[in-house]
């Protein structure tokens, strides 16, 4: 991978950190971010909009990875920060990042989340359903604080990926239906509310995209609501958000580079402005996966290995879908290479298997790879987003830690779980004792 050069003693280099080095300070698993490509990423984004000159503002979709150094690092580099949850905006109000910079979303905010949210002073929460609008309106009044708000339009616009991780269908379970006007009656009962300021819309038609066609139909869906709402519910709109969902290579797949794709959409809503004789507004958009997800490396400590002659080669290390649940849940397909040496030309396939008891526990399968031993290093890429997010306690196996690499230094972003740790909650019976 272009991005993890070697080092002369063979040692895979992250953020110009050696992956031995890090494994021997830190522990494995240990997920390792190149920092730098963060940085890289979001400023070839920017400057992508900047050359096609349209308004903008970019979100960073913190579930894909929610930290405080995340959240401080994108702050830093001028993103907005899209929340869905009590405990994304409190990680980010925690990293000090201001509320206004941050957008709540989700299908079912709670009562709490909302207030919360409110008594931040969020910078807009994005509507979602009918429920949804008479909380805001009573917990606004309530609080006697207005809030901005994008209403989530459900565009009826397939994106091709996987089932659970494509939302812009028309039976989704997130926003408001479009092709049966649930979208204009809720532009109308919005109108109703006094507190609520609805500044724009929002669509969001899946992740792991690859293909501009089906952001180049939901721009022109979405120009025409814009224009519907601007004019026939003269409502205050300044911004159009068109989601995330950029897609990424984990493998040796076909990737374009994301600032293409990116292009494209902006060109796409210039140009379904541009039909109806509008300028297009504040564009907004909030990648998530594309800008942690090529960054990140996660190192595993081989343990031991099964040899089935004629079937399969299995070589387990000491993480698994505890910490990374992809393969389990989605089937997705990762590259994976020795990390503590050059590694010799493959002769076999060998199929990485976690530590869990059940045999889903899979991070890869069938992969042409080196010889491994027990004690090799094995460096998994692409895994920045959607992993540690995700990770879970199954086997109660404590979470890794996390570390960001830059010009040869580490820092450590997340301690490592240790087991007490993941029985820290834990109310026993009675006391225990001998
Ligand atoms: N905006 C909304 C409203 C979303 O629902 C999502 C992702 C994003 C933005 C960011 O999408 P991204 O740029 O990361 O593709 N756990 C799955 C992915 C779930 C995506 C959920 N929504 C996976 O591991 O592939």
């Amino acid at each position: 991978d272009a991005h993890f050069p070697r080092n002369a003693e063979g040692h895979l280099l992250i953020g110009g950190v050696s992956a031995v080095h890090l494994a021997l300070q830190f522990g494995t698993p240990l997920i390792a971010y190149d920092e730098g490509l963060i940085r890289d990423t979001i400023r070839a984004f920017h400057r992508v909009f900047q050359e096609e000159r349209v308004p903008y503002q970019i979100s960073y979709a913190s579930k894909a990875f929610c930290t405080m150094a995340i959240c401080q690092l994108v702050h830093e580099e001028g993103l907005g920060i899209d929340v869905v949850s009590g405990g994304e905006l409190y990680t980010a109000l925690a990293a000090g990042v201001p509320a206004s910079k941050l957008h709540l979303h989700g299908n079912n905010k709670t009562p709490e989340e909302l207030e919360y949210a409110i008594e931040s002073g969020i910078g807009a929460v994005i509507v979602d359903n009918f429920d949804e609008i008479d909380l805001l309106a009573e917990l606004t009044a309530k609080a006697g604080r207005p809030v901005d708000v994008l209403v989530r339009v459900a565009p009826g616009v397939e994106a091709h990926t996987h089932d659970y991780i494509s939302t812009g269908q028309q039976d989704s379970k997130f926003g408001f239906d479009l092709a049966s006007h649930q979208v204009q009656e809720a532009f109308a009962r919005l109108k109703g509310v006094e507190t609520v300021r609805v500044i724009g819309i929002h669509a969001h038609i899946g992740s792991q995209i690859f293909d501009v066609n089906g952001f180049q139909l939901l721009a022109e869906r979405m120009a025409a609501v814009y224009e519907q709402g601007l004019r026939d519910f003269e409502l205050p709109f300044s911004v159009l958000n068109l989601g995330g969902g950029f897609g990424i290579q984990y493998t040796d797949e076909e990737a374009p580079p994301v600032a293409d794709l990116l292009r494209g959409v902006i060109r796409a809503a210039k140009a379904a402005f541009a039909a109806r004789g509008m300028a297009v507004p504040t564009l907004w958009i909030e990648p998530g996966r594309s800008i942690v997800g090529p960054a990140g490396v996660t190192l595993y400590r081989v343990g031991t290995r099964k040899i089935i002659p004629g079937v399969r080669n299995y070589v387990a290390i000491d993480g698994g879908m505890t910490d990374n649940p992809r393969l389990a849940l989605y089937g997705a397909k990762y590259h994976a290479t020795l990390a503590n040496r050059l590694p010799d030309v493959p002769h076999r396939p060998w199929s990485v298997a976690g530590k869990c008891c059940e045999s889903g526990d899979m991070l890869i399968w069938d992969l042409p790879l080196a010889d491994p031993e027990p004690g090799d290093l094995l460096a998994v890429f692409a895994t920045g987003a959607y992993t540690y997010a995700m990770a879970s306690h199954y086997n109660r196996i404590p979470k890794p830690a996390v570390v960001f690499c830059r010009d040869g230094e580490a820092k450590l972003v997340v301690r490592r779980e240790t087991w007490a740790d993941v029985a820290r909650l834990d109310e026993p019976l009675r006391e225990p004792g001998p």
